[in-house]
């Protein structure tokens, strides 16, 4: 693997899901891999998961990691071409991304949208420009339209947890009282047309995704008949795309989609976490047994890990 910015890059996805839950049986297998290489984190807004289980999935390889909080550690960047740098940025991408490609053997980079300049945003302007100027593998650990980490991990829990061949998967909205970026809900449901299950998305009108995201996935806005014989609901906030950015309504104008015990009906729980409780999902759901949040976050690490793997075996 050279890269590993989006679902494209990968080539065989049941593989790398069944070397990843090797790698969770047997952690440390490949623990001389990244000796004597460093896995530099850059980030652009703030984390737990990402931050915590890249950096363990690293460490699990041998990798040495710097971590760098962006927007408070490093000079403003700047990211257009040909600027006059005479106001807030102080240092072009194009030195950066090859300065910290010297310290670095892997650079990962956490970059959220705007959600106010959608043309800007689908550029991917930031991790496109370090993939552009950098002299080393960049992942992807969330960026304006995609968090491929994330969904990688989902895919992993669906498939130590199914107990069917084909299980039904479900992405539902919920409310949410700020404009939340689309990238789990697009990477989620590109993950999900690869894998093989018959995946439905639930929303309001109006929250509609972009044509490229859905393809031909069905959308089902009577959220109880598309939850109905779900084995696996996935839950997440996305803003307005077409009015981009915007949240329509108030979360209270919208507490019918909140998950609740009844809604779930026999379906595990999803959540690509951080959830606001009794908002987006009740706390009967995410207490219960049938949530595998907590699964599911413990999963990030291995699919960390899986892509880590891949791109150092590159390197070696
Ligand atoms: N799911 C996820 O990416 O969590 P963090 O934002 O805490 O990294």
């Amino acid at each position: 693997m050279k890269k590993y910015t989006g679902l494209d890059d990968i080539t065989d996805l049941q593989e790398l899901i069944a070397e990843a839950r090797a790698l969770k049986a047997n952690p440390y297998a490949y623990e001389h891999l990244g000796k004597r290489k460093r896995l530099v984190m850059l980030f652009f807004n703030s984390s737990l998961r990402t931050r915590l289980s890249t950096e363990k999935a690293a460490s699990n390889l041998g990798m040495d990691v710097t971590v760098m909080n962006f927007n408070s550690d490093a000079w403003k960047l700047e990211f257009e071409d040909g600027t006059v740098m005479n106001a807030d940025t102080s240092e072009h991408v194009k030195e950066a991304a090859k300065v910290i490609s010297q310290y670095g053997d892997v650079i990962a980079v956490r970059a959220f949208p705007t959600l106010t300049d959608k043309a800007k945003d689908e550029s991917e302007y930031v991790i496109s420009n370090f993939v552009k100027y950098a002299t080393v593998p960049v992942v992807n650990m969330e960026s304006a339209t995609a968090h491929p980490l994330q969904a990688l991990a989902d895919a992993i829990t669906i498939t130590e947890l199914s107990e069917k061949k084909k299980p039904k998967v479900v992405l539902s909205w919920a409310p949410h009282p700020k404009a939340l970026p689309h990238a789990v809900a697009n990477s989620f449901i590109g993950m999900m047309q690869k894998m093989d299950v018959e995946l439905t998305v639930t929303h309001p009108k109006g929250y509609e995704l972009s044509d490229a995201t859905m393809k031909d996935t069905p959308v089902v806005y009577d959220q109880d008949e598309a939850l109905k014989d779900a084995d696996f609901v996935y839950v997440k906030n996305w803003s307005n795309y077409e009015d981009y950015g915007k949240v329509l309504a108030t979360v209270d104008s919208h507490s019918s989609w909140t998950i609740t015990d009844e809604k779930l009906g026999d379906a595990k729980f999803m959540h690509c976490l951080p959830v606001r409780r009794n908002v987006i999902v009740a706390d009967e759901v995410l207490d219960g047994e049938q949530s595998v949040v907590i699964e599911q976050a413990n999963n990030r690490t291995f699919s960390a890990q899986v892509v880590l793997k891949k791109i150092l075996e590159n390197l070696n």
